[in-house]
């Protein structure tokens, strides 16, 4: 039974007088000042050792129905789930799809709205009481600078960067590109920027050349999307550039699971991201692995 002695008793206890308390700086920038929380889940998404993620995306049903790769998520998605470090998926992939005793943390898809078909980017946002159920990690918002539904969009991103920081959830502002943009560095370091200024603790965007402006003139990590099918060199290198010009990690859907191989892709793509591999190595590796 449990006594007072060890409470009222002084002697023989370590105070560690002397030894100031180390304060420990976050390893992603500009969360030091973010909850508890927040910081524990960006920390199951990035890798504390590297500071990077591979996140699978295979969220884009949302706006496109069953798009080439993804007309059977379970045939194509489940098996690449362990080697991704996090996934980004909808609600409805996930609770259809996706096995709830993966240990992988999610980035749920978090605004909805017009399709391919349409207009695109008029969304609304989901229930933060859905997205807590869901354990989500993070919650992506897409935000569409310059178009249309521009102010709606940053409304969204507020509102979830709002809950977001209630729960202790990240918010990951997704950069939309619209027909009429210039997909330059101007163009999505102004939208990094202001996603990262509305609460966004993380920022997808687009690789692009002078993509080193765009991530130094965002105060919060960003991921790039891998964007439409290239040749598997091609999308290796594309991953190289970006982390070498300082993107955190990738989140990245077609070119993996579009792939001739997609197990093979995730692993090359996981090479270039955590262990620095050339473009060339990693091609090499993704040629090994598919035999
Ligand atoms: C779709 C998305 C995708 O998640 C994003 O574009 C990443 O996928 P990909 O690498 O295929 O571009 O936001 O709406």
């Amino acid at each position: 039974m449990a006594d007072a002695d060890g409470i009222l008793e002084n002697k023989d206890k370590d105070y560690g007088i002397g030894i100031p308390v180390k304060n420990q700086a976050f390893f992603l920038k500009g969360l030091d000042n973010c909850d508890w929380g927040i910081k524990n889940r960006m920390s199951r998404i990035f890798n504390p050792k590297t500071g990077r993620t591979v996140m699978l995306a295979f969220d884009h049903g949302y706006i496109m129905g069953p798009t080439s790769g993804l007309e059977r998520l379970d045939l194509s998605i489940v098996p690449l789930i362990e080697y991704a470090d996090s996934l980004m998926c909808t609600r409805g992939a996930l609770r259809s799809v996706v096995p709830p005793t993966s240990d992988k943390p999610v980035c749920l898809r978090y605004s909805a709205g017009s399709s391919v078909l349409t207009e695109l980017n008029n969304e609304c946002i989901l229930d933060i009481q859905d997205a807590v159920r869901l354990n989500a990690s993070a919650l992506a918002v897409m935000v569409s600078i310059g178009d249309t539904f521009e102010a709606k969009t940053v409304e969204n991103l507020v509102r979830t960067a709002d809950y977001g920081y209630k729960y202790g959830i990240p918010t990951m502002g997704v950069t939309a590109v619209g027909k009429q943009m210039v997909r330059d560095a101007r163009y999505f370091s102004a939208a990094s920027r202001i996603c990262a200024e509305n609460g966004a603790t993380l920022v997808k965007t687009y690789y692009c050349d002078g993509f080193a402006k765009v991530v130094n003139s965002c105060p919060v990590p960003i991921v790039i999307a891998g964007g439409k099918k290239l040749p598997e060199k091609e999308a290796l290198e594309l991953c190289y550039k970006a982390i070498s010009e300082g993107a955190s990690g990738v989140d990245m859907g077609r070119n993996v699971f579009q792939s001739e191989n997609p197990v093979a892709m995730i692993q090359a793509v996981k090479a270039v991201v955590h262990d620095n591999l050339t473009p060339e190595q990693a091609f090499e590796m993704f040629n090994d692995l598919k035999k």
